[in-house]
């Protein structure tokens, strides 16, 4: 017979400004010797740990890593296994991630297995990590340039918002955040994503936050594991990811993860035209309000096979085919799509013009 596990959706509190729910929140979790650690990289540790350190009474220690998708590795996970070992954390520990998606996936996928597992909260900082990577409990850290490869689910013990750590965040990383919100609107709410559209990466509002946390986890909650309708969320990333890695590997200034997911909304929306699920006026209408944010990145002839080859080790495919997830309409994804081999690379090639 098989075993279901019971999932159990994490809190998402919102916090106002002076009123933190932080203290009282660990204070109710805490056991005799449960220690408060927190994760944090080098700008967050600059930028936002003073603002998290009005939020509790306490001293907390503080793990430092190296910010940036470079260093979403194993050895950085090694490096907090080592100072989680050398502060003496026992499963009772609560570790913070409180940095963008690159602290919240490390953070807590090295917490998902330090001895076993030891709770985590997030404490996004980054505008990605806030409508995104923060919700929904995926873990992980990039392996052999292949991203997110090796990785758990588990569900943080809650996820704080405070938009006020957003002043801080450069414009690029805000336009980053942005298409994962964009991607929210594609696949469940055509006015959320023209509503977006209007405002722009500076406008987004708390509110607008708040409506993506709660379309990421309306999907997540019907289906933690990703057996099936979570893979929704993959629209854009089978191409996307594909582009991160190959940009990881070979640029000097290296695609953002939500720069790469933008091109690939843009690949997936031609997909989607060609594979006739979607009119064309709906496709060209789309892809003309996302052009403004797409960064212009050239896809050689030479480079896009292995792009192409890339996409066989998305984790949501089915056999040796990239399983797509693509769009007949805004809010009415299909998954598993299989589009022939020469459709992917002219797709590749038109979007790196
Ligand atoms: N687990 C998931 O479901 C999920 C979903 C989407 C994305 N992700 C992952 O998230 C990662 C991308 O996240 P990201 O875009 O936040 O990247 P990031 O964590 O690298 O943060 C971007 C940059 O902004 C800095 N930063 C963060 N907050 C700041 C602040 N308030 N002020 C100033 N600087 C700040 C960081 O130090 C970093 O240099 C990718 O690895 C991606 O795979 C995961």
């Amino acid at each position: 017979m098989e075993k279901t596990t019971e999932f159990q959706p994490h809190p998402v509190f919102y916090e106002e400004s002076g009123q933190s729910q932080l203290e009282s929140f660990i204070e109710f979790h805490s056991k005799n010797d449960t220690q408060v650690i927190v994760l944090a990289d080098n700008n967050t540790v600059e930028y936002c740990l003073p603002l998290l350190e009005q939020k509790t009474p306490w001293e907390l220690p503080v793990i430092e890593i190296p910010a940036g998708e470079k260093n979403k590795n194993l050895l950085s996970c090694n490096d907090v296994w080592h100072q989680l070992n050398e502060l003496q954390a026992t499963r009772n520990s609560i570790l913070i991630n409180l940095g963008g998606g690159v602290v919240c996936d490390l953070g807590g996928f090295a917490a998902s297995v330090y001895k076993r597992g030891i709770r985590f909260i997030h404490f996004p900082t980054s505008l990605m990590a806030m409508a995104d990577a923060a919700i929904g409990g995926k873990t992980g850290v990039d392996f052999q340039d292949l991203k997110n490869i090796i990785g758990t689910f588990t569900q943080p013990l809650a996820v704080f918002i405070d938009t006020e750590f957003l002043k801080t965040l450069p414009y690029r990383q805000k336009v980053n955040g942005f298409s994962e919100m964009l991607k929210h609107g594609l696949i469940a709410e055509e006015s959320y994503f023209h509503q977006l559209a209007e405002a722009g990466p500076e406008e987004v509002s708390p509110e607008m936050i708040r409506l993506s946390i709660e379309i990421k986890s309306s999907i997540v909650i019907e289906d933690p594991f990703e057996k099936a309708s979570r893979k929704v969320l993959n629209f854009g990333h089978t191409v996307g990811h594909a582009l991160e890695s190959f940009s990881l590997e070979n640029d000097q200034d290296p695609l953002l993860h939500g720069e790469a997911v933008l091109l690939g909304i843009k690949a997936e929306l031609l997909l989607s035209e060609k594979m006739r699920l979607m009119n064309s006026s709906n496709a060209r209408g789309l892809l003309s309000v996302i052009e403004g944010y797409t960064p212009d990145y050239k896809i050689l002839q030479d480079d896009v096979e292995h792009i192409a080859s890339l996409m066989l080790h998305d984790k949501k495919n089915i056999g040796n085919f990239p399983a797509f997830t693509l769009l007949k309409h805004p809010g009415m994804p299909v998954i598993n799509q299989h589009c022939p081999k020469e459709m992917i690379v002219e797709t590749l090639l038109e979007i790196g013009e």
